[in-house]
């Protein structure tokens, strides 16, 4: 198999940027200007990470298409990082949204709306009962929450390589001593891991066993299916150990579907059918408008209600076990963001068409890669797709680690850019939406085919 050059790739990275720079001036200077007011040059931290050394500024979006303030179209394969997973604009929300700020955004109320959304949210993910909140970082602490609260217990168990938002407990990883660090050298935040958290590797049901046999974990927080880590799927039974273990050991399970909803109406948990204690979405299910939802099942419910009971007079207005903040959680424009992004646009139909583009984008991608003998991998959940720089399925974020390589990834990344292509600036990973179309994929696989042509060239390694 081909081997590509180090060094000649970060040649090729940096020509790919001076090209990046040429092609964006007006996006370049608004960056400039940025560092005046912004702490890290644009509104969030998280727009810095783009390959091209500054973001491209948008202009607007609608559907798949993304314009530029620089004149450029793009075919969006980024979505906002699945935020966006309707795709720009959906005019289903867009309508609801816009009707609904027009009757009042948020009144510390509840909207007739709310009774249609429990239903839908019951029936596609197998639980009974639910929370929204601001965010999907929010929902997985509000989860942890009453993880600790039912089970008298500190630790949360995560998986090295994952990813949960904001949650501090989770911002740990194994290092290749197999010691618990902190990931990607986050700063530390007054935390005390060692109390907190505990980590071992995704499919290690050994190391899971070991560690939840300690009696004090109060729940596994996993994704179903990583995807923040390159695409780590689920070995054959790990799911079935994972829910065994987590049972026998009177440890709570957490299933987070913020990015795995693209796997299907009820997120990967319905249509594998797991059997989480409770699950957490985020991104997507508001169209745009921020909303993180948690639910959870009858048996976590209930022992929620013994400690604080649900309808009691003399307690019925205190709510704070739950939490202070999230003045804006379960808001009326939330309610019908959900409500028309469940009912109009991630309907099972749409899901299909989704689910079916990436099916058949997978095999493309895989056919090119081998055409040019390259040692990379192919993965595909649902309407996802990821390469990653190794020639085999990571089982873990160790094996996803050892295939790695920043320089190659953002010289595929500043390549799309500048070919029309945007693809989410964290790994190789694209997303379908229920607005993307034959074309968009062709697009996708006609500049894949340019890249890996260009980098045999380029960057190979001659014997
Ligand atoms: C699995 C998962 N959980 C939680 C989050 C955090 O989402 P947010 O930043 O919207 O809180 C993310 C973000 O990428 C995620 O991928």
């Amino acid at each position: 198999m081909i081997q590509l050059s180090p060094q000649a790739v970060r040649e090729a990275l940096v020509r790919e940027q001076e090209q990046f720079s040429r092609l964006h001036p007006v996006s370049k200077k608004m960056f400039e200007e940025g560092q005046q007011h912004y702490l890290y040059g644009a509104p969030s931290h998280w727009f810095r990470r783009w390959a091209g050394k500054f973001p491209v500024y948008a202009k607007e979006a609608k559907g798949t298409e993304l314009q530029c303030v620089d004149g450029h179209r793009y075919v969006d394969f980024c979505l906002g990082d699945t935020g966006a997973m309707c795709g720009h604009a959906p005019s289903a929300v867009t309508k609801a949204v816009s009707a609904q700020l027009d009757r009042g955004a948020t009144l510390m109320l509840p909207t007739e709306k709310a009774r249609w959304v429990g239903e839908e949210l019951a029936a596609r993910f197998g639980l009974p009962y639910w929370g929204f909140t601001t965010s999907a970082s929010d929902a997985n602490r509000a989860a942890i929450r009453i993880a600790r609260m039912i089970t008298g217990r500190e630790k949360v168990l995560v998986f090295s390589g994952c990813y949960h938002g904001s949650v501090e407990e989770a911002h740990v990883a194994l290092d290749s001593n197999g010691k618990m660090i902190m990931r990607n050298g986050i700063h530390p935040n007054a935390v005390d891991h060692e109390r907190v958290s505990v980590v071992v590797e995704f499919n290690d049901i050994d190391a899971l066993e070991e560690k939840l046999a300690a009696g004090d974990v109060a729940c596994v927080l996993t994704e179903p299916f990583m995807t923040n880590y390159g695409m780590v799927a689920p070995a054959p039974g790990f799911h079935g150990a994972l829910r065994e273990l987590t049972r026998r050991h009177g440890t709570l399970l957490l299933v987070d579907e913020t990015h795995t909803f693209s796997s299907g109406p009820g997120g990967y948990t319905k249509l594998h059918s797991l059997q989480p204690d409770m699950l957490v979405l985020g991104k997507a299910v508001g169209g745009g408008i921020p909303v993180g939802l948690y639910g959870v099942s009858e048996d976590v419910a209930r022992r929620m209600w013994a400690q604080v009971p649900k309808v009691d007079p003399t307690k019925v207005r205190q709510s704070a076990h739950l939490g202070f903040g999230g003045t804006l959680a379960g808001s009326a424009l939330q309610v019908e963001a959900v409500r028309a992004v469940l009912a109009e646009v991630l309907t099972p139909s749409a899901f299909d068409h989704m689910v079916g583009l990436a099916k058949s984008l997978a095999p493309r991608m895989r056919e090119v890669v081998s055409q040019f003998d390259l040692p990379w991998y192919v993965e595909q959940l649902g309407a996802r797709v990821e390469i990653m720089f190794a020639p085999d399925a990571p089982r873990n974020a160790a094996d996803v680690a050892a295939g790695r390589d920043g320089d190659l990834e953002a010289l595929l990344h500043v390549y799309f850019l500048n070919r029309g292509v945007l693809i989410t600036p964290f790994h190789c990973m694209l997303l379908m939406c229920p607005a993307s179309v034959q074309a968009d994929s062709d697009k996708y696989v006609a500049v894949l085919k340019d890249f890996c042509e260009f980098v045999v060239r380029e960057c190979r390694v001659h014997e």
